[in-house]
């Protein structure tokens, strides 16, 4: 038995957690920590929300909340979203814990004293319309190195370049879109350019990880390691403790890395056992994985690397894990842009089981990989319940309804059950090895071959022949098939536990009963079996209908109106959307005075492609009924909703699928009918004309309009 330390990228709590970020860390590293656990190591299985950063500043300056508050909501979302889809960590802590706090404080002053630090005047970005300085990410323009639009000052989305926003192409600030200047101040660095042989070296004996990985870190050291800003002038973060720097943070990915310390620490604190963390940091036979994106490479095997080499005594990284990305219908996830599904929409349609099916065989190990809801359904359907589910249920149904009594005793292996034994243990032991490796795709590749190869041997067995002509030849091919069926379930389990679990009961395995998932359910040796008489393990995944709804409705919230400078008919909007905020322009004057528009409740279109009216950027249409004569904003009739909520056409969600043209809202045809609450706002959708729904209810106009007024 040995120990295992697990520990995941802390996600940015800062919007909803998608499936992109579960096939890129989240999952696989549940599936190999259960694989650990089931072969007797003992893991500590880490992650937690990145609370501090720009990302979450960024959103809390366009919402007007504090970033507390963004982190918060987040943070209890996200934790949700994985234990639904049983990705259950030891701990998911916090970066605002105060045990976090202290540990950064506790490395950045062992750092300095070593001289590990050393501090620099540097140019940064100052909005001279916010009058403060901007943190990288605030700045957007194009990158240098691929031309990407917009790139930010911190990374490239696209090309993955590590970038200083002075790197970039004509740079403007993400809040008021004025050109930055760039301004002295005062910062405190990392001396990575002192640990570039000690990296080379501990390098060298890595070959066992993913080629891409080991090739883009040594390129990365290659092209010269220099000293990086640990600090930055914002508010929000962990404080840096040092003279004069009280109105400066120490930089997100600095403390967020020590967020993997810090939380084993909360861990061992609430497990009452205070020192436990430090068997997994210092003890040198233990293992240490880091799962991640590929965005995050060079932070786990450059910087965390260092980090922890400069401290001393502390193990460092044995491997780390990225993946590529997963895209939905070949574009990026991404819910700001309403591509792809959270994790709460998923498990709407399907039960987690079958995701975590579907997602462990699309795996983007190697490279990116597509979700697609048709190849989503047939997966699941042709192999996890047609070749596994009815194969358990074929066998134990069999045995019920002949009432045999199957016992290890009367098993007579002969040449094709020793043969089918021997296939399994191949199986059993490249599946091994893949998950060793964190291949996660072969790994259950070998799984589905095993479960064919069952289905044959049954199948070749015959034992509804057999029942009749030799009944103890029946009830040993039946125990061979049992054993079988304990072995495939068993290696089910890591990537779908919750099934996994039902089939082991089903089946009747004695070892399971005893001692739950362990490596001895691949054992022959005494293995016995009451299977009990039931319904199949599995229903069929239902066929998830094309969603028809290209729209993307949601209550927003008007948050400021002011008139546009160029055009006497119209206003500009900020519009709140619980997630981010944004810009309409909207021809209202006529009808609305400002004071009438600000903090009211409204219905927007979120996903029209941004145009520009006279010079004003407009991100999306609110909509408004019109009668010839009066004009009403529509308005939601249930007056709970928050903005950010959905509004749906009949049954019908956003089926994610981006950005529309304007043009293509034709085909919704909306208008106000009357219905029993009234006039109601209704659209086209799938040839029939349905009610427009937000939460509880329908969606009327705050003022009387005509029955059969356009809605625009
Ligand atoms: O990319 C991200 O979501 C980062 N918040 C990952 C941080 S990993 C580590 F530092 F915790
Ligand atoms: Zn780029």
């Amino acid at each position: 038995m040995s120990k295992i330390l697990v520990n995941v990228a802390l996600p940015y709590a800062n919007g909803p957690i998608h499936l992109g970020h579960v096939a890129g860390a989240y999952l696989n590293s549940d599936i190999f920590v259960r694989f650990q656990r089931m072969h007797g190591n003992e893991v500590m299985f880490v992650s937690g929300s990145d609370e501090h950063g720009t990302p979450a500043t960024l959103a809390a300056d366009r919402l007007n909340i504090s970033p507390k508050e963004i982190a918060d909501r987040y943070h209890k979302e996200h934790a949700e979203a994985f234990r639904n889809l049983d990705i259950i960590f030891d701990i998911y802590t916090r970066t605002t814990y105060p045990e976090h706090r202290d540990t950064v404080a506790e490395f950045f002053l062992d750092f300095n004293s070593k001289g590990l630090l050393s501090e620099h005047t540097m140019v940064a970005p100052f909005c001279p319309k916010d009058n403060r300085f901007m943190p990288d990410r605030y700045i957007e323009g194009k990158c240098p190195n691929c031309g990407f639009e917009p790139a930010r000052g911190d990374q490239c989305d696209n090309c993955g370049k590590i970038l200083d926003p002075q790197e970039l192409i004509s740079p403007k600030c993400v809040l008021c879109g004025t050109a930055p200047e760039f301004r002295e101040t005062k910062h405190m660095f990392f001396r990575l350019d002192l640990f570039q042989d000690r990296l080379i070296q501990w390098l060298e004996g890595k070959e066992f990880w993913r080629h891409s990985v080991l090739a883009f870190t040594r390129n990365f050291i290659k092209a010269g390691l220099r000293e990086r800003p640990i600090t930055r002038d914002i508010e929000w973060g962990v404080p840096v403790p040092l003279e004069g720097y009280e109105h400066k943070r120490i930089y997100v990915w600095f403390e967020a890395l020590l967020g993997y310390i810090s939380g084993a620490k909360v861990l061992s604190e609430r497990l009452g056992k205070k020192d436990y963390w430090k068997e997994f940091y210092f003890d040198r036979d233990v293992k240490m994985y880091h799962f991640m994106g590929k965005d995050n490479i060079i932070f786990h095997t450059i910087i965390w690397p260092a980090m922890l080499m400069g401290r001393g005594e502390y193990n460092l990284p044995y491997i780390v894990v990225a993946n590529e990305f997963l895209t939905f219908n070949g574009q990026q996830f991404s819910k700001s842009r309403g591509i792809g599904y959270s994790v709460d929409e998923i498990l709407k349609l399907a039960s987690k089981d079958y995701v975590r099916y579907y997602m462990s065989s699309i795996m983007p190990e190697s490279s990116d990989t597509d979700f697609n809801i048709e190849d989503f359904q047939s997966r699941v359907n042709g192999e996890l319940i047609d070749k596994f589910g009815n194969y358990i249920h074929r066998l134990t149904s069999f045995i019920a309804n002949n009432n045999l009594a199957i016992s290890s005793f009367e098993a007579r292996p002969d040449e094709t059950d020793r043969h089918a034994l021997e296939f399994a243990r191949e199986r059993i032991s490249s599946y091994n090895d893949f998950l060793e490796k964190v291949e996660i795709k072969k790994a259950l590749g070998e799984w589905l071959e095993l479960v064919k190869f069952a289905n044959s041997y049954f199948n070749s067995a015959q034992p509804w022949r057999l029942v009749k002509t030799d009944v103890s030849q029946c009830v040993s091919k039946l125990y061979h098939s049992l054993v079988l069926a304990q072995y495939s379930t068993a290696l089910l389990y890591p990537f779908v536990p919750g099934a996994s679990a039902r089939i082991m009961e089903i089946i009747g395995s004695s070892k399971y009963q005893e001692k739950g998932f362990t490596a001895d359910l691949l054992s022959q040796e005494g293995s016995e079996f009451k299977p009990a008489k039931g319904e199949p393990p599995f229903q069929k995944l239902a066929l998830i209908k094309e969603n028809p709804n290209f729209a993307d409705l949601r209550i927003g919230e008007i948050m400021e109106a002011r008139e546009h400078p160029d055009a006497d008919k119209l206003y500009v909007l900020k519009v709140n959307l619980g997630t981010n905020e944004i810009q309409l322009v909207a021809g209202l004057r006529k009808h609305y005075t400002a004071d009438e528009l600000v903090g009211r409740k409204i219905v927007v279109i979120a996903n029209l492609k941004p145009t520009k009216l006279r010079g004003e950027v407009s991100q999306g249409m609110l909509l408004a009924a019109d009668d010839g004569e009066k004009v009403s904003l529509l308005a939601p009739l249930d007056g709970k909703l928050r903005a950010g909520d959905p509004v749906k056409i009949g049954e019908y969600g956003f089926n994610n699928s981006g950005k529309i043209e304007l043009d293509k809202l034709k085909a919704l045809e909306l208008r106000m009918e009357a219905s029993l609450s009234g006039t109601v706002a209704t659209a086209i959708l799938d040839g029939r004309r349905v009610e427009i729904l937000a939460g509880e209810a329908q969606v009327t106009s705050h003022r009387p309009v005509k029955e059969g007024a356009q809605i625009r």
